[in-house]
């Protein structure tokens, strides 16, 4: 133990994404044919138009609002709304540094307790292992095409005593790859129980 580490930072093992890494690149070392399955890191150049929107922009040193870049948010807003019947405001848009670090933050500020499914991203639960929020697991198959069925999830809720739960699930699934067909009976659910949820395709975050 490191009396200079919080107990709970201290206690978390190593990333298995990581080690997954390590162990591929190893025995790509020794010779054996490997298919890597374990960095999401995307393949993809940059598209032009960012790069030299970035460079074009690269001299704004300024602080913005605690939110995000309004006109971001405005323009975040507007593509909820034009692509999934939402009505979202600019007000209601939190633009972050990547969905890894608006999740932490958001399992540091929330009073309750975590829903993950088994098996999940290897982030979830070491977050909430930091922010000391508990964890239940709902295990998923195959035959579940990996997601929680809306009837699990509720016999889930009903064996828990605390009201405040907070559901993680992302589509295309990490890790299975599998998409979500069953996110409206889900939804149904959550707002039935009135959870918070985060579902991830790429960067949003809904609250229910
Ligand atoms: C399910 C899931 N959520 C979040 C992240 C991290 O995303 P970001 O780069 O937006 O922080 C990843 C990255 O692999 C992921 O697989």
């Amino acid at each position: 133990m490191n009396k200079f580490i919080k107990e709970q930072i201290d206690k978390l093992k190593p990333s298995a994404t990581l080690a997954i890494n390590e162990e591929s690149n190893r025995l790509k070392k020794s010779g054996k044919k490997i298919y890597k399955f374990g960095f999401g890191q995307s393949p993809f150049p940059i598209p032009e138009s960012i790069v030299s929107a970035l460079k074009t922009n690269a001299n704004k040193h300024t602080y913005l609002p605690m939110q995000g870049l309004e006109e971001l948010r405005s323009a975040i807003a507007n593509y909820l709304n034009k692509n999934n019947n939402n009505n979202f405001n600019k007000e209601d848009i939190l633009v972050g540094p990547g969905t890894k670090e608006l999740m932490f933050l958001l399992q540091i500020v929330f009073q309750g307790e975590v829903l993950l499914s088994a098996p999940s991203w290897v982030s979830y639960l070491p977050q909430a292992l930091i922010a000391k929020n508990k964890v239940h697991w709902i295990q998923t198959t195959s035959d579940t095409n990996w997601f929680p069925t809306a009837e699990q999830l509720e016999n889930k809720i009903k064996s828990i005593k605390n009201k405040n739960l907070l559901l993680f699930i992302n589509s295309p699934n990490n890790p299975s790859g599998t998409v979500c067909k069953n996110l409206q009976e889900i939804a149904a659910v959550a707002k039935k129980k009135r959870i918070s949820s985060t579902f991830r395709r790429n960067i949003f975050a809904i609250n229910f």
